[in-house]
């Protein structure tokens, strides 16, 4: 399953700061850490939906866009008091590329790569002191997803930083890879692929912090889902062929 050169990170009495918070994936791992003892921060735009989550989960709110610098300020601000970092906010888009708005490409880098990047790099240091933890939520669109070139380049950076940063010395990095999970991401459009079944964002929250108390580097969700990912890394004209076939 991937580099696991770390022991586990108990989550137990520790703090979280999860962005995403207000939905999907996010809300279902701040409602997880919960229940497994651990103090979350709850990171998101919308007061009302983050609201609801810190009533589920004892949590606090953090008010602020990603890609806005005083935001940014904000959740680097309340993370100096977290142990745990788990970066899940994300936006996704899908069609023909030419027809991808320039803004709307500046808005998925910039909440999909920038933000988590810098936030990491704010918070780094007192991570290395706490012997802290940082999670992805990436994508197994890390392979190359047909109309979502903009997505999938997001997530693939996302998987090159996430290893790049394993090297550090005194903090834990783990990348989940999910495939389709039943969340407002997918509002708006359709899921029309015969594969991956979709799952649900408690399954993708229960295997996150699953992952982070192993110490994994990283998970796929569902867990076959390493397959297409080793063979597209070990046989990239073989994947192309057969994904054509299966979309
Ligand atoms: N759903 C899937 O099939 C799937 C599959 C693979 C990977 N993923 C990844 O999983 C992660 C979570 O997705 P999800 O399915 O849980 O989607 P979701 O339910 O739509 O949640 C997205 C979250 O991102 C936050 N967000 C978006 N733009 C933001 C901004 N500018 N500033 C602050 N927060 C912002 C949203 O907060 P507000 O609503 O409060 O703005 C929301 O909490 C994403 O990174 C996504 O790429 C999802």
């Amino acid at each position: 399953m991937g580099l696991t050169e770390r022991e586990g990170f108990a989550v137990r009495g520790r703090t979280a700061l999860v962005t995403g918070a207000s939905s999907g994936i996010g809300a279902a791992t701040a409602t997880e850490l919960n229940a497994r003892g651990c103090r979350v921060l709850l990171v998101g735009r919308d007061e009302h939906r983050l609201a609801e989550v810190a009533e589920r989960t004892g949590g606090e709110p953090v008010h602020a866009d990603l890609t806005d610098p005083a935001g940014l300020d904000r959740v680097a601000g309340a993370a100096g008091a977290a142990d745990l970092l788990v970066h899940s906010a994300g936006l996704g888009w899908a069609g023909e590329l030419t027809a991808m708005p320039a803004e709307r490409i500046a808005q998925l880098t910039a909440v999909n790569l920038t933000a988590p990047m810098l936030l990491t790099r704010a918070v780094l240091p007192e991570l290395r002191r706490r012997r802290g933890h940082v999670v992805f939520v990436a994508s197994v669109a890390v392979v190359g997803v047909a109309g979502e070139e903009v997505y999938s380049a997001t997530k693939a950076g996302l998987r090159a930083f996430a290893a790049s940063l394993r090297y550090q010395d005194g903090i834990g990095v783990t990348t989940v890879f999910p495939g389709a999970v039943r969340t407002p991401f997918f509002d708006g459009r359709h899921y029309e692929r015969r594969v991956p079944r979709m799952v649900s964002a408690q399954e993708v929250a229960r295997a996150l912090v699953r992952a982070v108390e192993r110490g994994a580097a990283e998970v796929f969700v569902p867990k076959w889902l390493i397959v297409p990912a080793r063979l597209q890394g070990a046989m990239p004209k073989t994947f192309h062929r057969l994904a054509r076939r299966f979309r």
